[in-house]
């Protein structure tokens, strides 16, 4: 089939919004007909050439909901008319990652996602016949996508799919940080380092777990603001010395949790260094430039700290991403804020620069 999507064809170039031809599904494959996806960090990040493991032709994308369209040969958990996120992280629940109950990082489809194909080994978008690579295994900036349905998210269909779709990486990384990897425990003071959609998300999700105290730290007023909406007891300006003041709140102990969402090294070592003697955990969740080097002092190692990361939070995307699906349906947890602008696709290119101005948490795209 035709559809309309937005290519990448060399880095740092405007993206192309134009016809590609998609191939239906294969046995194992869905067929989804996107009606939102979020522009993420990862997006630029590859956009820019920054990316090792980036490459070109490509149509990027991960954050995308949408409905199943068609399936292939051997689906069952999904059908025509299901309502889905996309997941750049996928969980088939049968390899030795996803059965260990250790890790989320599984590995059934993890060596061709990275190449650019599906799991055949081939890719079902083209160019005048020649093959376009998949992203994230989701090329999601397009009207449709064919992905594995180990990684799509069943989600009940009354959440709207515009603001859900920020549960597809950033709102879940943040959440799933907090409840899941880092175990926030009730009566805890926690630290979150930067207040874009996953800090914001880490401390949305710190006050799910019932944490006592929780201290945002960003650059911008505005951005501490909403962290203040999200559940933030107390703000700090990234500029006036956030470890210090974290330090002088917990009589010099430092914060049981600390978070780091930006992706800035120096950063990270403040959240190591905020981090509680003796069981202070520093989750480290931003992804840093090429050849950064993340400087502990031993020390605070030997003195109780861990330091620990997670891809997608440590969430188990088809597991976890319908629950927070959920707790949203409830009232429990706001994702409309989260959501600053809506873009049409031939805007996509809109959304990098307002990502660039640091104008807003996420940007929307809707089909
Ligand atoms: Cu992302």
């Amino acid at each position: 089939m035709r559809i309309r999507a937005a290519l990448l064809e060399e880095f740092g170039q405007p993206l192309m919004v134009t016809e590609l031809e998609l191939a239906p599904p294969k046995a194992g494959e869905v067929l989804v007909k996107l009606h939102a996806c979020g522009v993420c960090h990862t997006d630029m990040y590859t956009w820019s050439g920054a990316d090792p493991s980036g490459y070109v032709p490509t149509v990027l994308g991960h954050e995308g909901a949408g409905v199943v369209e068609e399936i292939g040969a051997e689906v069952i958990s999904v059908r025509p008319g299901d309502h889905v996120i996309t997941l750049f992280s996928p969980e088939c629940g049968e390899c030795i990652h996803c059965t260990s109950g250790k890790t989320n990082i599984c590995m059934a489809i993890r060596s061709t996602q990275g190449r650019g194909v599906l799991p055949d080994g081939t890719s079902r978008l083209s160019l005048d016949g020649e093959p376009i690579r998949h992203f994230m295994g989701t090329s999601t900036f397009a009207e449709y996508t064919v992905m594995p349905e180990i990684a799509l998210a069943k989600v009940d269909r009354a959440a709207p799919l515009e603001t859900i779709c920020t549960l597809a990486c950033g709102a879940t990384t943040g959440l799933a940080a907090a409840l899941y990897r880092a175990q926030v425990e009730p009566g805890s003071t926690c630290a979150v380092f930067g207040c874009g959609l996953v800090g914001l998300g880490a401390v949305a999700g710190c006050g799910l777990a019932g944490a006592e105290r929780i201290v945002a730290v960003d650059l911008s007023p505005q951005r501490l603001e909403l962290a203040r909406h999200y559940g933030a007891s107390h703000t700090i300006l990234a500029a006036e010395d956030p470890v210090s003041q974290i330090l002088e709140m917990t009589s010099g102990f430092g914060a049981d949790y600390t978070f780091e969402a930006t992706g800035n090294v120096a950063v990270m070592r403040q959240a190591v260094e905020a981090a509680r003697m003796g069981w202070g955990v520093c989750t480290v969740l931003g992804v840093a430039g090429k050849g950064e080097r993340l400087e502990i002092v031993p020390r605070l190692l030997i003195t109780g700290r861990r330091v620990i990361g997670g891809s997608f939070g440590g969430a188990r995307g088809r597991t976890h991403v319908p629950q927070f699906v959920d707790m949203y349906l409830q009232g429990k947890l706001d994702l409309d804020g989260f959501v600053s602008h809506r873009l049409t696709l031939d805007e996509v290119n809109r959304g990098f620069e307002l990502m660039e101005a640091q104008d807003g948490i996420r940007s929307v795209i809707t089909f």
